[in-house]
């Protein structure tokens, strides 16, 4: 394995991708960086921007100690480029050009497919930020608070991981590409995000949960379909990416089996053992079994 798991914290982008001696894709990034935060600030989470939240950062790509712990406002939150390490001989893993090296420079005839991968995925990540934006206010607990806000800052951080991607290795294409990540919109009927779910509205709670046990399944999968691409930065972008995923999906299931939990006991406690007795289920404060499985079946 080569050793490029060092981490740079000298520019405003912490970074394991020596951005300090890559002058032209610093200065891209630094150009992007104030429209993200006003972004940020305008459709990120609604209430809560100055407050301090405990928070994990990506700091490292090591297996052991990754991330670090600690109260920080969400608009100071260090979004860093951080790559899984890069593995010495790797080859292409199927395919037309199985058993070739991988590419770490983007081959001229896959050039505007792997751009139109690399946007799509990062344009969903800025989407569920602005899905979720209004969830903190309505939050069930700080528990629940807090996972909110750690899976917003995390998506705002595979959000920079794509547009990294376009600023180095797409040219002029990639910096229009990534300006325009931060003009469309979720449901927005100008400006749409690309994929029809990053359209859809999540007004509360069992909807968050849906959509991260759920949509984020999904996105693992692509994450992982990624992680195999033949084009190496991209690959070991979307490893790392994985790592943070995880916790995201956690806190879907979590979620989902905490409702259906509350349900349940509630029914019991009041002796009712129909589960089409919606207004009683519902008189108990918790959301009856039919209209759960209504959210799952969408
Ligand atoms: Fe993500
Ligand atoms: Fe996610």
């Amino acid at each position: 394995m080569l050793n490029n798991s060092q981490v740079e914290y000298d520019t405003i982008i912490p970074n394991n991708v020596s951005l300090s001696s890559d002058k032209k894709v610093l200065k891209a990034l630094e150009r992007w960086h104030p429209g993200y935060i006003d972004w940020w600030k305008d459709l990120g989470p609604v209430g809560f921007q100055d407050m301090l939240v405990y928070l994990r950062t990506a700091i490292n790509v090591d297996k052991d100690g990754w991330a670090t712990f600690d109260y920080v406002k969400m608009p100071e939150y260090r979004w860093g480029i951080l790559l899984a390490p890069q593995k010495e001989g790797r080859t292409i893993p199927f395919g037309d050009h199985i058993g070739e090296p991988v590419w770490q420079e983007v081959p001229g005839e896959y050039r505007s497919m792997l751009r139109r991968l690399i946007v799509i995925q990062g344009d969903t990540e800025p989407a569920s930020i602005e899905q979720q934006r209004f969830l903190g206010s309505t939050a069930p607990s700080l528990y629940d608070m807090r996972n909110l806000f750690q899976v917003n800052v995390e998506e705002g951080r595979h959000l920079w991981a794509m547009v990294y991607l376009l600023q180095k290795y797409f040219g002029s294409d990639g910096r229009e590409e990534a300006n325009e990540l931060l003009k469309r919109q979720s449901g927005s009927e100008d400006a749409p995000r690309m994929l029809g779910a990053f359209n859809e509205s999540t007004p509360d709670w069992l909807s968050f949960f849906m959509f991260t046990a759920f949509t984020d399944r999904d996105g693992k999968m692509q994450l992982e379909a990624l992680a195999q691409s033949g084009f190496d930065p991209l690959s070991r972008t979307c490893r790392f990416m994985l790592t943070e995923e995880a916790h995201h999906m956690f806190v879907g299931e979590n979620g989902v089996r905490r409702v259906i939990k509350k349900t349940c006991e509630m029914m019991n406690k009041a002796g009712i053992s129909n589960p089409y007795d919606i207004s009683k289920i519902r008189e108990l404060g918790v959301i009856d079994l039919p209209t759960i499985q209504k959210k799952i079946n969408l």
